[in-house]
């Protein structure tokens, strides 16, 4: 079948739905997810969405934080627009139905995370994230303009590629005329024709072996733009988030918010022993990057698999009442919060780069914009600020709609796609072949591309998927087409990305930390391109 939409959006989290609110005004829209609406990596946000709410914070001071904690290539343009820009989206939050939690006097209770000055953290609980998508997810049902296509797979994007033409990164005006997607449901692929393409499929968590990212986080959107020929950059900044729950064999990783060490958490190893005063004077509350590397060096030195974060010494009726989900979760696993200390590890978190995108969310393919965790708008540079990323996917949703809706009625729809060609293609014989090389895949990464890493470990990574590279290829040409096989294919080569632009970077800087750079190259370059 072929649909025909104005705004075709691949991705049902904040970045798609917010996207799609905001372009239904004037045009009608399909939304594509892989899965049921709901799951999605915003589903699982825990601490918060950054804003400067408090009349005595500033946005000179989040701006500051940001920049801070991007170690020196955050884009400056960029970052004063998201935090300037931040107050108006979180009101249209709202006015979309999601309940920021106040204090008895009626204010937003603010919560204070690691590389914050200032309490500035608007939550829901310990699920903010739930209340996000479930709200938005209402809004999006209730608009006529919104038609929902669940459970189907987007596969490749659509350009001149498709009508037989020779597409290299080189080629000036690559265009986006849609996307090829599978309905799970019929193991049928349809063409979806748009004017404008959306992409917005989050995260990549899914190439590590642990992570905190739901199993739909498997980098699709940045892995398509990359066969398309366009611009994906700064994928060697991977964000461990260093206070994932340790419990051997989840997957994902349930997450202890950070908001935990804002509220007074304090970190230990198995001894009781406080250590993050060896590492930083913020402590507990240093940025991301720099606790996730404290608690692998120091699992590393004591040979332990675990710290642990310490809430015991807060009143146990205030930790209930502000960490529910955590409380019960801890719980089932006969962990009182309140009494014991909680055992955590970093775990693959948070990708900072992606799709390039400019301060429009336009890709560097034409009629194709990236919104969310698969784009890279230049915000969060060497290493991304707590809960910055929320709020930077409802502020570039609204810059991208705006575009986009300035442009869409000079596009038309491109009717010459061929069908998909399956002409020789076969089921794979074992699906043993595909889930083996996705387990391979996560040891390689993690093993290798961790949050250390050396010229030797990169080198080991690239050539072990440089393996599975050219088994999957082979396997992909002779299968017919499913979720599994191409999902393979995706993080083998969002994998890949992350291990080349890591060997390209010859430095250490934010989130990429290697042992043959161990410095900070002055002055500092700009970020690179694949
Ligand atoms: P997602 O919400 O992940 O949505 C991706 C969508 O794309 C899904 O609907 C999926 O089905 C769809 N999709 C993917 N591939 C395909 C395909 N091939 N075909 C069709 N559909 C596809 N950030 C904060 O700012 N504050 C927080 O407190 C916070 N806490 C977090 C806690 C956890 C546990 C995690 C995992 C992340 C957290 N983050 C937080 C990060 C933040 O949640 C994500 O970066 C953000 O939600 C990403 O939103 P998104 O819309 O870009 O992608
Ligand atoms: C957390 O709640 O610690 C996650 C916040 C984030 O990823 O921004």
């Amino acid at each position: 079948m072929t649909f025909k939409y104005d705004f075709l959006v691949i991705g049902s989290g904040i970045a798609g739905m917010s996207f799609a609110l905001k372009v239904a005004k004037q045009g009608r829209v399909a939304i594509v997810c892989k899965n049921s609406l709901e799951e999605a990596n915003t589903f699982y946000a825990q601490g918060g969405i950054a804003s400067v709410t408090n009349p005595w914070d500033n946005f000179e001071n989040h701006i500051k934080d940001t920049l801070v904690a991007g170690d020196g290539i955050c884009d400056a343009t960029v970052v004063e627009k998201v935090v300037r820009e931040a107050p108006a989206q979180i009101k249209e939050l709202i006015s979309w139905g999601v309940d920021f939690d106040k204090d008895e006097k009626g204010n937003f209770d603010l919560h204070k995370e690691g590389g914050h000055s200032d309490f500035r953290i608007l939550h829901h609980k310990d699920n903010t994230g739930a209340e996000i998508q479930l709200s938005l997810i209402e809004a999006v049902k209730a608009n006529k303009n919104i038609d929902v296509f669940d459970h189907h797979f987007a596969i490749e994007i659509l350009t001149q590629h498709h009508l037989g033409k020779e597409v290299t990164r080189y080629t000036p005006g690559i265009e986006c005329y849609g996307v090829y997607v599978l309905d799970q449901k019929t193991n049928h692929i349809d063409i979806f024709l748009s004017k404008i393409t959306l992409m917005a499929t989050g995260g990549i968590g899914c190439i590590y072996k642990t992570t905190t990212n739901p199993l739909i986080a498997t980098g699709d959107g940045i892995a398509m733009v990359y066969r398309a020929k366009g611009e994906v950059k700064d994928m060697e900044f991977v964000q461990f988030h260093p206070t994932a729950l340790y419990h051997p064999g989840d997957r994902p990783s349930f997450l202890i918010t950070e908001a935990m060490r804002g509220y007074g958490g304090v970190l230990r190893t198995r001894d009781g022993k406080e250590f993050m005063h060896k590492y930083d004077e913020r402590k507990s509350l240093a940025p991301r990057d720099i606790v996730a590397r404290a608690i692998d060096t120091e699992m590393k030195n004591r040979g332990d698999d675990c710290v642990y974060l310490d809430v015991t010494h807060k009143d146990p009726e205030k930790t209930k009442k502000h960490f529910p989900n955590i409380y019960e979760k801890c719980l089932s696993l006969g962990i009182d919060i309140t009494k014991d200390y909680i055992p955590v590890a970093p775990a693959a978190h948070y990708l900072c780069g992606g799709i390039a995108v400019d301060l429009n969310g336009e890709s560097s393919i034409t009629r194709l914009y990236a919104n969310g965790e698969c784009a890279c708008t230049g915000l969060h540079g060497a290493n991304r600020l707590a809960s910055n990323s929320l709020i930077e996917a409802v502020v570039y949703a609204d810059a991208a709609a705006k575009h986009a809706l300035s442009k869409f009625k000079e596009y038309h729809f491109e009717e010459r796609i061929p069908i998909w060609n399956d002409e020789g293609t076969s089921l794979p014989e074992e699906m043993v072949l595909i889930t083996q090389s996705e387990k391979e895949v996560g040891q390689i990464m993690s093993t290798y591309v961790g949050i250390v890493r050396s010229n030797l470990r990169l080198k080991r990574a690239f050539d072990r998927l440089d393996i599975l590279y050219a088994e999957t290829e082979n396997l992909f040409q002779r299968s017919v087409v499913s979720r599994e096989i191409c999902e393979l294919r995706n993080i083998i080569n969002v994998g890949y990305l992350v291990i080349r632009q890591a060997m390209e970077r010859k430095e250490s800087r934010g989130l990429h930390c290697t042992l043959d750079y161990p410095k900070k190259n002055t002055p500092k370059p700009s970020s690179k391109e694949a």
